[in-house]
């Protein structure tokens, strides 16, 4: 049941602000990418990992993975395109997958036990799973002018996580919809797929901001 695992790490990080990648902005000595991609492998689940890098940083990227049953393809204009061009590679490569995992280089410091439970769920017949966490924060839906039109009960709201778990190919046929989404599960929900949901880790964070590189640093030094 072993999956294979699709790595969008081709965003400029502008938010983040360093001029480079964000994927290669270092934390403790590596590369974001970096403990992405071994967080991925220590689960014990992944066979292979397909990386969407920056075309620019193609052999940079390489040269940081190389050892590890990882391949690095160049990625696209947005993150929906990125994961494409991986799954494209993957397909190709590993042609006998059966599952598929998409995850972002940004939530570099997933457990590996996150990793583990998304890909049983899906091993156990779902098609597609997302790891997530109950929301801290009332929410609010506003109008264009930023006038509150309601508030959607908080008890039924969850942040979603990667990685993200589906069967190959309903992947595949999410990704040939021709959609863009912020995340796999939301081109899956457009198909009218059901997507499961399984506890995610407050550590499987995105890193987007300063403060979330600052959050990152502490819980990969101390641990949380
Ligand atoms: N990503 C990608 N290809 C793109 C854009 C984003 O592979 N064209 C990846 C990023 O590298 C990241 C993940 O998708 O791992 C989530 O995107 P985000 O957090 O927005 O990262 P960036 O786009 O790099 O950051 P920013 O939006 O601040 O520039
Ligand atoms: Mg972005």
């Amino acid at each position: 049941n072993a999956a294979v695992a699709l790595v969008p790490a081709a965003g400029r990080g502008e938010r983040l602000g360093f001029g480079i990648p964000k994927a290669l902005v270092p934390v403790r000595g590596a590369p974001l990418l970096l403990h992405a991609v071994r967080g991925l492998l220590s689960a014990g689940r992944v066979r292979h990992v397909v990386v969407a890098a920056p075309a620019e940083a193609l052999e940079q990227v390489s040269s940081l993975l190389s050892g590890l049953p990882v391949d690095v393809v160049a990625g696209g204009s947005d993150r929906t395109e990125s994961v494409g061009l991986a799954l494209r590679h993957a397909l190709a490569v590993v042609p006998g997958a059966r599952i598929a995992l998409v995850h972002d280089a940004a939530r570099a410091f997933t457990p590996p036990e996150v990793v583990a439970r998304v890909v049983d769920a899906v091993a156990a017949g779902a098609r597609a799973v997302v790891p997530v966490l109950p929301m801290a924060d009332t929410v609010k839906l506003v109008d264009a002018d930023g006038v509150v039109l309601g508030t959607p009960d908080r008890a039924a709201l969850r942040v979603v996580q990667t990685p993200q778990g589906f069967d190959v190919e309903t992947l595949v046929t999410a990704h040939r919809s021709g959609l863009s989404a912020t995340d796999d599960a939301g081109l899956v929900e457009a198909l009218g797929v059901p997507v499961n949901t399984v506890d995610g880790h407050p550590n499987a964070m995105k890193v987007t901001t300063p403060h979330d590189l600052a959050v990152a640093e502490k819980v990969l030094v101390e641990g949380l």
